[in-house]
Order: structure tokens, then C-alpha cells, then sequence
């Protein structure tokens, strides 16, 4: 059994989650339990990462969109709400520029629409370098500091050991990849503003990857938007906070059907 779907079929609207950056399709365990009861929600593992096969050399996030669009196909699913969290809304955009008649709406969560700086995608290609040398920990060890707010580290005991297991588990490959594939990506500022779809953007008050900013510029640009700041969440506000994120989807969603 594919377990990267589940739920119900029928009138509602079937969610389209795609991960972050260097995670899997695990990270959505907690949307995935409460949000199946009442629609279908089909979870992506980009190549490398979690059960998504060996990574590809040279993959962008268009090509991570045209892939979840073909799991859709397998599935006999037409129309999606498609969303993300960081590099999964990166990618969640990519499936609105290349599939528009299949998007019912977005949910963009800690993300942003901009493209890199030249800095950022130097930066990108020397960690490229880095994991491809000495493994996925140069980018755990990197990246972890800067995932969770304060306050998620403090009451949520678990969750640093539980966000450093899910990066480790990716491949050193897939992980050089997609940074690549991060560094190419195209600005997504005119789709957005032209877009009219309904969607959600979510972000964590202390998210110091994609600041709130992001997400107010976002707002800004998506004519059917709706924002939501987490307080006490940081980047991963989907783990730090799933209650209040949970109940947001939810209304959301149940506002599409
Ligand atoms: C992510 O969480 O997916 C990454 O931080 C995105 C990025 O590096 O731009």
C-alpha cells in the first residue's frame, strides 16, 4: 500500500503536501493523521529523500512538481490544493506555473517568492560541494540551529532529535541536488501576482529562514490570500505548532470545498 496517501475520497478537495528542504514526507505525519478523516491528502518524497528512490542528477523543482504531478495522475486525482512548507512551497509554486488547471489552491508555509541572491546561490553550491565531500551532516549541522524557535526547543523536548533524524535520513546526493535545484529556481513574484486562486500562507513569528516578511510580501501579491503568523513557532511551524496550524488548514480547506 502507498502510504503516502490517505483519506477519504469524494467531494472534498484533495490536498498536495510537498516537504522541506533536506526532510521527507514525514514531516507531515501530524496534517496527514488529522486532516485524512475528512479528504484525501497525498504526501511527495522528492528523489533522495525518504521513500522517494535515488536521487537524480540535474533535477530542478520543476521537474519535483511534474513528479508530484504524475503520482496525482497514478492516483486518478484531477484537482488539488497544493502546498508546501520552505522548499515544498517552492515547489508547490512550480506545480502553479505548470499545472494551473489542476491547482484549486496554495498553501505556502514558511516560504518565499522571491529567487536566491547571487550570495545565496554561491553559498548553495559551496554546501553542495560540502555534502558531496563529507556527507548530509554539513548541512544538519548548519541548518539545525536555525530551524526551531526558542520556545519549541523548550517545551517540545523531542523535536530537535526528532528534526536532526529526519535530515540525516536524507541522501548525500539528493541533498546536493536539490540544493542545486534551490539555487536555479526561478522568482516566483508575477505568478503569484497574477494569481487569484484562494491560499493560505502560514509562517512562524520567529522563522529566521523565512521571516514573516516573506510572508507579508506574499500576502501582498496573492489577491485571494489569507496570512497567518504562528507566535512561539520558528521555520518549521508545521512541527512546532500542529494544533494551530492543523486547525488553519483545516478552515481553509473546508472553505475550498
Ligand atoms: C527549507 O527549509 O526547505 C530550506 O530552508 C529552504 C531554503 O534553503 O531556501
Amino acid at each position: 500500500m502507498d502510504t503516502s496517501m490517505a483519506g477519504q475520497s469524494g467531494a472534498r478537495v484533495p490536498l498536495l503536501l510537498f516537504h522541506a528542504f533536506p526532510f521527507h514526507a514525514g514531516m507531515w505525519e501530524a496534517q496527514v493523521e488529522a486532516l485524512s478523516a475528512s479528504r484525501t491528502v497525498v504526501t511527495f518524497d522528492c528523489p533522495g529523500f525518504g521513500g522517494g528512490g535515488e536521487a537524480v542528477s540535474g533535477l530542478s523543482l520543476a521537474d519535483c512538481a511534474r513528479l508530484g504531478s504524475e503520482k496525482l495522475d497514478g492516483l486518478g486525482i484531477d484537482r488539488v490544493v497544493v502546498g508546501g512548507l520552505s522548499m515544498g512551497g517552492y515547489i508547490a509554486m512550480a506545480f502553479l506555473r505548470a499545472f494551473p488547471e489542476r491547482t484549486a489552491g496554495l498553501v505556502l508555509a514558511n516560504t518565499r517568492a522571491g529567487a536566491d541572491s547571487e550570495a545565496a546561490r554561491q553559498m548553495r553550491h559551496t554546501q553542495a560541494a560540502g555534502v558531496r565531500a563529507s556527507g548530509v551532516q554539513v548541512v544538519a549541522d548548519a541548518m539545525l540551529p536555525r530551524l526551531l524557535s526558542e520556545t519549541s526547543v523548550n517545551e517540545i523536548p523531542d523535536l530537535r532529535d526528532r528534526v536532526r533524524g529526519m535530515m540525516m535520513n536524507a541522501s548525500a546526493e539528493g541533498t546536493a541536488v536539490m540544493l542545486e535545484a534551490m539555487a536555479a529556481r526561478p522568482d516566483s513574484g508575477e505568478l503569484l501576482s497574477a494569481c487569484t486562486l484562494p491560499a493560505c500562507i502560514i509562517v512562524g513569528e520567529s522563522d529566521v529562514l523565512t521571516p514573516p516578511d516573506e510572508a507579508r510580501a506574499m500576502h501582498s501579491m496573492l489577491r485571494g490570500s489569507e496570512l497567518h503568523i504562528l507566535d512561539g513557532a520558528g521555520h518549521l511551524s508545521n512541527l512546532e505548532a500542529p494544533i494551530r496550524f492543523n486547525t488553519i488548514l483545516s478552515r481553509f480547506l473546508d472553505g475550498i470545498d
